[in-house]
């Protein structure tokens, strides 16, 4: 395992991080678990999860993820040894996970407060090393937008306050580092601005959607990741399991496309299943399982700081760590590139 630099932050982190939304739903308290003790034998110190966890989003399970991590820590006493990365919700109809009767979740300052500390007291920690904005609490288009449509900027929280926010749990130490989700350039630079007028917290990742048919960030916020140190953790790298290959003749019983079909929608389009299909076929003309050819391409990217991998089994796991393992050659990211210039990415 290699680590690496979580922005200026000082932290180091294994570049294989262990996602966590299935815990609490498709995977039991005893799997969670499970998996964290082997992501851990195989020195991954870097989990990812989120206060709305797990998926999909419903009141009745909403923490169950977190509790699982909480009663990880308990049991196994290596708080310290983790660093652990949640989110607040943006803006959305997922007003349970707030106590008073709001409207919609917002990242106001006290919906933010209410959400750090119920994430603590779930976590079984006091402190938070990364705590992510999971989507932006402005009206942007949403998940796997295409299309650009500008929203009222009467009706958002300024980033000015939200940082102000989170820069009064990093001083209270509730939070190590700030990280953001589902962004774009705008907001990532005014981040790093903010941090450099003021001297507060510094926005040390980005965690986006990106995979060999997702590769919007390379258009323009990875430049800001080389220059600004501040990284990518990839989401989906497997493309909710379609660069497995697994969905190529049938769809198995059980999968998330079985029990959960909306979720996959974004890369059902017709450019999203061809350029798939080029992907499970490039891989196996390289000698290379799809998995380890996707994985490892999100891996090796140069502004990728930890990519987040997901399983529902042992198996699974296993499998996605081991194929990390090959080196990333020049003939693997010919083949990438050539996946890219012809499909460019149909998924976003
Ligand atoms: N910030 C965000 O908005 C956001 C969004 C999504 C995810 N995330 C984070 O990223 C993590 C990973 O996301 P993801 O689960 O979408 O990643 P992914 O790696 O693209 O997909 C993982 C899913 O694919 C299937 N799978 C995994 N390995 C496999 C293998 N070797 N062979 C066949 N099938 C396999 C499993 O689902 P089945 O067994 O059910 O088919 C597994 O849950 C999440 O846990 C979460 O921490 C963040």
């Amino acid at each position: 395992m290699d680590f690496r630099p979580l922005g200026r932050t000082g932290l180091s982190v294994s570049s294989v991080c262990l996602g966590t939304m299935t815990w609490g739903q498709q995977n039991s308290e005893a799997e969670g678990h499970e998996q964290m003790d082997y992501a851990v034998s195989r020195e991954i110190n870097f989990f990812d999860a989120a206060e709305m966890y797990p998926v999909p989003a419903d009141a009745k399970t909403q923490g169950r993820t977190e509790e699982i991590i909480g009663s990880w820590f308990k049991a196994r006493g290596k708080r310290d040894d983790i660093i652990l990365a949640t989110k607040v919700v943006g803006r959305s109809g997922m007003t349970w996970t707030r106590d008073d009767n709001v409207d919609l979740t917002r990242q106001s300052k006290a919906q933010i407060n209410e959400a750090v500390e119920k994430s603590l007291r779930r976590l079984q920690t006091d402190y938070i090393d990364l705590y992510q904005l999971h989507w932006p609490d402005r009206g942007l288009p949403g998940f796997g937008f295409n299309s650009y449509y500008d929203y009222d900027t009467d009706d958002m929280i300024a980033l000015e306050d939200i940082y102000d926010t989170l820069t009064r749990h990093v001083e209270k130490g509730n939070i190590r580092a700030i990280g953001l989700s589902n962004e774009c350039s705008w907001a990532v630079m005014k981040f790093i601005a903010m941090a450099e007028r003021s001297g507060g917290p510094r926005l040390a990742s980005v965690q986006n959607v990106y995979s060999l048919v997702a590769r919007r960030f390379d258009y323009s916020l990875a430049e800001i990741s080389m220059r600004e140190d501040v990284g990518l953790l990839p989401y989906s790298p497997l493309a909710q399991g379609y660069l497995s290959g697994k969905y190529e003749t049938q769809i198995p019983k059980n999968s998330r496309k079985d029990l959960f079909p909306a979720f996959l929608g974004r890369y059902e389009s017709r450019g999203g299943q061809d350029a798939i299909a080029a992907c499970l076929s490039a891989a196996r003309d390289l000698g290379l399982t799809p998995t380890q050819f996707a994985l490892k391409f999100a891996q090796s990217r140069a502004f990728t700081t930890s990519s987040i991998i997901g399983a529902t089994t042992m198996t699974q796991l296993k499998e996605n760590i081991d194929a990390h393992d090959i080196d990333w050659t020049k003939d693997m990211e010919k083949a990438a590139d050539n996946i890219h210039k012809t499909y460019r990415s149909p998924v976003s």
